[in-house]
């Protein structure tokens, strides 16, 4: 709570708001995924947690139409303000752009707004990392509408709301797992997630002698934006091959290995054949793991994240040097029970599964050896379970 009330005097300060003025707080968390990676926009099964970090907001309801938005991660962007009348995405408005197409498409959809506010950010999760602070600003920002515009919507279409304004307003055709992970997340569980009907279990995932911990390759995406559109490309392209050739499925991941090494000659390039292969062979393994759960064998799920790394790096190519490496680094060291990346690669963060007593131990060879390969350090986290977006209250 020190934190919220630091993030309140700063955002006073920011917009010379009187000592007594009330503000709301709000919190949305990253997210990490455990397996079933590039699946979701693939009508797969997703096995995602969110995280005990993520993105602050502190809140004041206007009686304009402005927005004055104030991030502290990115204090040298200054106050963003954009009014009710233009919402508009703007190059300038950098990381704005989030808040502001997630307020465009909440009105487009019907919903009553008719103010604005004076909003100060403050986000804990490394950006640009993979573990969704995109996603969180949106399901964040989708709450504070809620609650200041006491609007009448559940989580779970505020989510697919977030998931439109990624898709349509900053043009990435992003699937749902991350708004519906980071909205619907649950302390101490991950939620296996079925992309086809969003249909979803909470499994509790707090495991004694085991730390899920999360590791950044400080490799920035760069063009990863660009390199995820065309692999759903290619997945909606070789999908469109089935169809035509009279294949009764509505998505890949309909099919099991079988079906789809029966038909696979129907997909017309090799490199689709390949993407595809990665899909089905990825949503079984989201189905294992859970049957590997449930049986209480954490050391085959362990070996299916592992499986999932290969697949994501030889079938689907998403991973690169450096994933690879703190992969491999991590497989070394005795503690690891699995790892893998997480999230749409090409940098990014990798998740492993480790056991408690060697943690030290991990963190020390696993930087060394990544340093050494990469000339880069990585940096650790320990990932908690958390709960999914809400009001911290008023203060
Ligand atoms: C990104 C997207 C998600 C998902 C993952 C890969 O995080 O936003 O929808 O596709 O990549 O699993």
């Amino acid at each position: 709570m020190e934190l919220v009330k630091n993030l309140v005097q700063n955002f006073k300060n920011e917009f010379k708001k009187d000592t007594t003025t009330p503000t709301e707080v709000f919190f949305a968390p990253g997210r990490v995924n455990l397996i079933g990676e590039h699946i979701d926009y693939n009508g797969g099964k997703v096995f995602p947690c969110a995280l005990d970090f993520g993105t602050y907001a502190v809140v004041t309801k206007r009686e304009d139409k402005n927005f004055r938005m104030f991030s502290e991660n990115f204090k040298e962007l200054g106050t963003i303000e954009f009014s009710l009348d233009s919402l508009i995405y703007d190059k300038k408005d950098d990381w704005a752009n989030y808040p502001k197409g997630v307020i465009k498409t909440f009105l487009d959809a019907g919903f009553k707004i008719d103010s604005g506010f004076d909003v100060l950010f403050y986000g804990n999760i490394p950006n640009g990392a993979g573990l969704s602070s995109s996603a969180s600003i949106e399901v964040l920002t989708s709450v504070i509408i809620k609650n200041l515009f006491n609007l009448d919507v559940d989580m779970v279409e505020m989510v697919k709301l977030c998931q439109k304004t990624e898709n349509e307003f900053i043009g990435v055709n992003c699937g749902i797992m991350d708004q519906f992970s980071i909205g619907m997340g649950k302390k101490d569980h991950a939620i296996l997630l079925d992309c086809n009907t969003l249909n979803y279990t909470y499994a509790p995932f707090m495991l004694n002698d085991i730390s899920i911990v999360i590791a950044n390759t400080n490799k920035r995406r760069g063009l990863g934006e660009s390199k995820y559109n065309e692999r759903r490309a290619s997945c909606d392209g070789a999908l469109k091959d089935l169809k035509d050739a009279k294949v009764e499925i509505n998505s890949l991941c309909d099919m099991d290995i079988q079906l789809f090494e029966n038909v696979k000659h129907h997909i017309k390039s090799d490199e689709a054949i390949s993407r595809v292969r990665h899909a089905v062979t990825e949503n079984v393994r989201v189905l294992d793991a859970m049957a590997a759960l449930k049986a209480g064998d954490i050391n085959k799920f362990g070996e299916l994240m592992i499986e999932s790394h290969n697949s994501l790096r030889d079938d689907y190519e998403v991973t690169g040097f450096e994933l690879d490496s703190l992969v491999e680094a991590a497989l070394e060291e005795k503690g690891t029970i699995g790892s893998r990346m997480t999230g749409a690669g090409f940098g990014g963060c990798t998740v492993s599964l480790v056991k408690n007593e060697a943690l030290e131990d991990f963190i020390a060879h696993v930087g060394k050896k990544y340093f050494e390969k990469t000339g880069l350090e990585a940096a650790f986290y320990i990932g908690n379970p958390g709960d999914g977006a809400r009001k911290l209250g008023d203060f």
